[in-house]
Order: structure tokens, then sequence, then C-alpha cells
């Protein structure tokens, strides 16, 4: 049984504990959702563990993770329930078959034909609690579903025409993610606890990477968090996240780099960059340039 989590630093050690490096603003908006039973609204760029933070927390709650991933055209079917058709139209044709169809109509609509989407799963507890409800990515929906999510998340209950209505006995840890290609309406965020993850700071990401490729030397280590930094600054169509960095660490690993040099930044450039256009202003001198500046940021070791 996972012991009750009393502070901000227990926050912090629960998440450690799973490889997710926890600043302390993160780590107290954390305690407050669970705390409060609040919504958490995590914003920030691609890559910079939002996702990842709803996997930490369900691992280290001891908690079913349920994902709802958002896309466009997500409706309620897709985000609750659905009935299941298929089996239906079989039933169907199995009690025409044995001459059995006025007994079947009542069953039709019942718990076996029911196809239990991720907000209503998350309304059913499990041995170790109430799940972590992950919905990912909020602003890839429209603005209908996130008026009926505004909806679910206020009062935790499904309501089943035919099955009646199904409540949560304890809510779900529910964590939002956005990546803020749409603004997500207030009245949403107003129901949320609100976070923006940003890019970590040289320390906190030699931390993240220590965590998540702890066989990189910390020379090299240090070497590529101090380009991808500098390489943040620069401006580029998209900026590698913390993903990225990971990545890149492991490809240099795998091509046993010890140390970075602008050949192996020009060849490998795909783990961190993601667009041609990109990739071309960084090769060549663009690569020289910068990894002389991260070199210049680095105290000795
Ligand atoms: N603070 C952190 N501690 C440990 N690992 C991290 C941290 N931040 C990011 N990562 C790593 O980065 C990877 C990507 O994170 P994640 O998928 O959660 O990003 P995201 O913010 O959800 O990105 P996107 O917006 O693209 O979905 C994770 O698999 C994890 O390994
Ligand atoms: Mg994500």
């Amino acid at each position: 049984m996972q012991r009750p989590i009393a502070s901000i630093d227990d926050v912090q050690q629960m998440l450690a504990a799973q490889s997710y490096v926890c600043g302390r603003p993160l780590a107290t908006v954390l305690f407050l959702a669970l705390r409060l039973g609040r919504p958490l609204f995590l914003e920030g760029e691609a890559g910079t563990g939002k996702t990842e933070i709803a996997k930490a927390i369900a691992a280290a709650l001891g908690r079913r993770l349920i994902r709802l991933q958002c896309y466009e055209g997500l409706d309620a079917a897709s985000a609750v329930y659905e009935w299941n058709f298929a089996a239906q139209m079989v039933a169907i044709r199995a009690a025409e078959a044995s001459g059995d169809a006025d007994r079947l109509r009542g069953d039709l609509f019942g718990p076996e034909f029911l196809i239990e989407r991720p907000l209503l799963q998350a309304m059913r507890p499990q041995d170790g609690g109430a799940p972590v409800l992950l919905i990912d990515e909020i602003d890839r929906t429209d603005e209908p579903f996130e008026a009926f999510l505004l909806e679910a998340l206020s009062d935790f209950q499904v309501t089943i025409p035919e099955l009646g209505t199904v409540r949560a006995p304890e809510p779900p840890i529910v964590i939002l993610t956005s990546n803020r290609t749409r603004e997500v309406h207030d009245a949403l965020k107003r129901r949320c606890l609100y976070h923006w993850v940003d890019y970590p700071d040289f320390a906190r990401e030699i931390e993240i990477l220590h965590a998540r490729a702890p066989e990189a030397s910390e020379v090299l280590s240090r070497e590529v968090v101090a380009f991808v930094q500098r390489l943040r600054g620069e401006d580029l169509f998209k900026k590698p996240g913390v993903a990225e960095t990971i990545d890149w660490a492991k490809c240099l690993l795998a091509l046993d780099v010890l140390t970075l040099s602008p050949e192996v930044i020009s060849d490998t450039l795909g783990a961190i960059l993601k667009y041609q256009d990109d990739i071309a202003r960084l090769q060549g001198m663009e690569a020289k340039r910068l990894l002389d500046e991260a070199r210049r940021s680095l105290e000795p070791v």
C-alpha cells in the first residue's frame, strides 16, 4: 500500500522513484491537485514531460492509468461509451434462429454489450483506488467536446439512458495536457489547477538525462544538454524538447561517441530536429558555432 502523500517533498520523491525529475513549482501544484482533488491542467511545449507525468504518478501511486487521447472529431461515443453494435447483431441473429427474439429485447442494452471508453472506465475504481485519468492533448479537440468534458469533470458521473447513472465513488486523479495549438476555454481551465511546463534549465535537464540515460558519461551529458539548450535559443521551426535530448544522447551512445564534434552533430541532427529547414540551417557552420558556444558555457567538470 502506498504511504500517504503528506508534503511537496513526498511528491518529488515519489516521482524521482519513477525517474521523473520534478521541480518545486510542478511538485507544488501536483501536491495541491492531489490534496484538493482538483484536475491539473498542464500546458507547454512538445516533449517537456507533460504526458509522462501522468504515467509517473499512476505508477508511483499504484493506480491504473486511463488515457483519453484527444483528436479532432473526438466525440462522446469514443470518449465515454458506445454499444457494441456488432455483438448486438450477432445476439439478435442467434435469438431469431432459436425463436427467442422476444426474450432478448431487454438484454440487448445490458452491460455485456457496453463498450466502456476512457471516461466511463475512469469512474470505476480498482483495488488501488481511483485511477489516474490522462486527457492528453485537449487542444486537439473541438469546443463542443470541451464543453462536454467540462460537464463530465464537474460531477464525475455518466448517465447511460438504458442502464442508469454511473457515479465515481471516488473521483479520478485527472491530468489534462495541451500543446497550446489553440487556447482552451477559460471555463475548463477554471476548474483546474494550472501549470506551464517549460523547458528545463541546464541543471535540471542534466538531472533528467541522468535519470533517463544513465549510461551517458558526465562529459557527453553536459555537452549534449549545453548544445540542445543553445539550439533552443535559435530561431527554429520546431525546438527540441527533453524527449529529443534523451533520444539524441541514446543515439550518440549507440554510435560510441565520447564527445561532440560538428561532424557527429551533422550526422545525428535527425534525432533532435524534425524539420528539414531546421536541419539544413544547422548543418555545417551553424553546428560548429553552437558547439563552440555550448563548450564555452560549460565549466570544467
Ligand atoms: N522531468 C522529466 N523527468 C524525466 N523524464 C522526462 C522529464 N521530462 C521529459 N522527460 C522525458 O521526455 C519524454 C517525453 O515526454 P512527454 O512525452 O511526457 O512529453 P510531452 O510534454 O507530453 O510532449 P508532447 O507535447 O509532444 O506530447 C518522456 O518519455 C520522458 O522520458
Ligand atoms: Mg504528450
